[in-house]
């Protein structure tokens, strides 16, 4: 009795025929998720912000793949239903969401302004909920899709200086538990990855300090910070029929960051 381990093939980690929703994969790590969906063999609708597409689109194109842009803010209701209906309406279903988009606002603590405590959780919590919800009912119709929350290596730790971030990553994790207990049944696996300390042109002002760069590599068991490729095998991974049984869980590709006291 081998229960069916003789059917497993590399192919259950190809994404070859499966359309995926990234949102904000124009630039930073979003593009890294692009690329490896795009060389895993996945056609693409990138919700974007900012008009900054060339890039990702000849990378995406250069392997032969499909990108449909959509520009907007995921914090607005109707454009989020707009994604839900372009999709439909270009490629006819939707295999994967990757809940990218993301914003950080520092400032001291004491007068921390009620705008960025706001906008914060507008954008890197609650549009992650209800477009995870709208996408939510087209994948039930299918009876299956792969969820893909980006938290943080704040969804395990705190900071200074960034409230809403860290209580923004840690509600990640719940979203994810909450769509896991909620659409598992309906073959739709929601999981989530969470980034460590990655040297990105976001992350420019704190990896080039070097007593910061410094303080945060002595403490990351890999010896050195991450970058965007680091995070592409297993945003590849949970997209693809390989993590059928895994859901509700956060991979942190973090180096083992926070493992560290
Ligand atoms: N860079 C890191 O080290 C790091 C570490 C942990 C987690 N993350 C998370 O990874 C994700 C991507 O971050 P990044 O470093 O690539 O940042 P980035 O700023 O390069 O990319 C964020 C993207 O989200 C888009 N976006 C922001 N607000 C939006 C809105 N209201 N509507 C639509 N799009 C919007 C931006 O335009 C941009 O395309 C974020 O969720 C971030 O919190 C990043």
């Amino acid at each position: 009795m081998n229960n069916g381990i003789e059917n497993f093939s590399m192919d259950y980690f190809s994404l070859k025929g499966k359309v995926a929703i990234i949102t904000g994969a124009n630039q930073g790590l979003g593009l890294g998720y692009a690329v490896a969906f795009a060389k895993a063999g996945a056609d693409l609708l990138i919700p974007h912000m900012t008009d900054n597409v060339a890039e990702v689109k000849e990378l995406v194109e250069k392997e032969g793949r499909r990108v449909v842009f959509l520009q907007g803010d995921v914090t607005k209701d109707e454009y989020r239903k707009n994604i839900v209906e372009t999709c439909l309406k270009e490629y006819g279903k939707i295999d994967i969401l990757v809940n990218n988009a993301g914003i950080g606002r520092f400032a001291d603590f004491e007068n921390y302004p009620d705008e960025y405590y706001q906008s914060v959780l507008e954008v890197n919590l609650n549009a992650v909920y209800y477009l995870s919800h709208e996408v939510a009912k087209v994948m039930k119709q299918q009876n299956s899709g792969k969820i893909i929350n980006i938290g943080s290596a704040l969804s395990y730790t705190a900071d200074k200086k960034c409230p809403p971030y860290v209580v923004a990553k840690h509600g990640v994790i719940g979203l994810t538990r909450t769509f896991c207990n909620e659409l598992g049944e309906y073959n739709i696996q929601t999981n989530a990855i969470s980034p460590g300390f990655l040297v990105t042109e976001v992350n420019a002002a704190i990896s080039n300090d070097k007593t910061f760069y410094d303080k945060i590599n002595n403490r990351i068991p890999a010896g050195r910070w991450g970058n965007p490729q680091d995070l592409m095998g297993t945003v590849v991974f949970l997209a693809s029929k390989a993590s059928d049984y895994v859901n509700g869980w956060s991979i942190s590709v973090d180096g083992g960051f926070t493992t560290t006291l």
